[in-house]
């Protein structure tokens, strides 16, 4: 759990933005401002059973009387987005974290290039209008399936920044299709990428991105909490605390900050599925098993750090620094 303040916030209204996503606006429960953020900030959402997900904001970050989430209703969930479709109503009070910025704009960005992919246009949009404010020069691509999945599309369309921003429906003509080499084509310096939607979206454009050479510090994404994938591999190891020498067994059920947590030792987590990096800890030896989206290739394969919470790994012991 992120020790992190718990907000009580209330559903002030619940929209339908498209087949299948609605928006939640957020105010503090007994009136009165939320903490500020920034755009291509999250909060936490605690929902019933211990579950909790993040959501990015989707409002102007200049307002501090709502928050407004966007959650899609994914057919394979796992709880988190049907709790929010289906039980939470107007009325109902929400316990969120503070927000949260793991996706924050470049701020030395000459141009910026934003690449959406269905509901992963809540911070993308959001880091849209807050460089079209700042008058900087971007252009943003939102792929949806359909244009009946596309949320916020009026928003955009009646926006100053309109034209600024190419749609791309999957079941639409060939002509309007996402070319990803294309628009990735050249890196050029000043030139920043952000991009946020599904995991297989999201590993297109970085892998075209990383095939044509954009530099790593050039590309900023987000991946949404999605499901840990225990393989039949994941075996048991031993955990060795730098500083006691202490030697704890991870066994093959048990995720690493369980493990810790029910020998005393807590690390602080979050999503616990290895999307926010909350629990990244320092590996001194040994090589982790790397099942986290938050790290970026290189910095797994430097295999000096991993995320508790998912990562297991591939040698016998792994000797952590705490
Ligand atoms: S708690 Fe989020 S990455 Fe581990």
């Amino acid at each position: 759990m992120s020790h992190s303040a718990i907000l009580a916030v209330r559903v002030a209204r619940k929209t339908t933005e498209a087949l299948d996503i609605s928006s939640f606006e957020l105010v503090l429960e007994g009136g009165g401002a939320l903490p500020a953020f920034s755009a291509g900030s999250h909060v936490d959402v605690h929902l019933d059973d211990g579950l909790t997900r993040q959501y990015s904001l989707c409002n102007d970050p200049k307002e501090t009387h709502r928050y407004l989430i966007c959650v899609l209703m994914d057919a394979a969930s796992r709880g988190g987005s049907k709790a929010m479709h289906e039980k939470v109503q107007v009325g109902q009070t929400l316990k969120i974290s503070a927000p949260k910025n793991h996706f924050p704009l470049a701020h030395e960005a000459q141009r910026s290039l934003l690449l959406a992919g269905g509901i992963g246009v809540t911070p993308i949009l959001c880091m849209t209008e807050r460089l079209a404010m700042t008058g900087a020069s971007f252009e943003m691509h939102y792929c949806t399936r359909s244009r009946e999945r596309t949320a916020f599309a009026g928003r955009i369309a009646s926006a100053g920044f309109a034209k600024q921003v190419q749609f791309h429906f999957d079941d639409g003509a060939d002509a309007q299709k996402f070319d990803m080499a294309k628009v990735l084509s050249t890196p050029q310096s000043g030139v920043h990428v952000y991009v946020c939607g599904p995991k297989g979206f999201m590993d297109a454009v970085l892998k075209t991105a990383r095939d044509q050479g954009w530099p790593e510090a050039q590309l900023h994404y987000e991946f949404f909490a999605s499901e840990v994938v225990a393989s039949d591999s994941d075996g048991e190891f031993e955990i060795k605390l730098a500083s006691s020498g202490r030697l704890i067994k991870i066994l093959k059920d048990k995720t690493v900050t369980q493990a810790l947590s029910e020998a005393g030792v807590e690390i602080q987590t979050s999503c616990e599925q290895g999307v926010c990096g909350t629990c990244l800890t320092r590996v001194l030896e040994g090589v982790p098993d790397h099942k986290d989206l938050y790290l970026s290739p290189e910095e797994q394969a430097a295999n000096d750090q991993f995320t508790p919470c998912c990562s297991r790994a591939k040698t016998p012991v792994l000797v952590l620094d705490l």
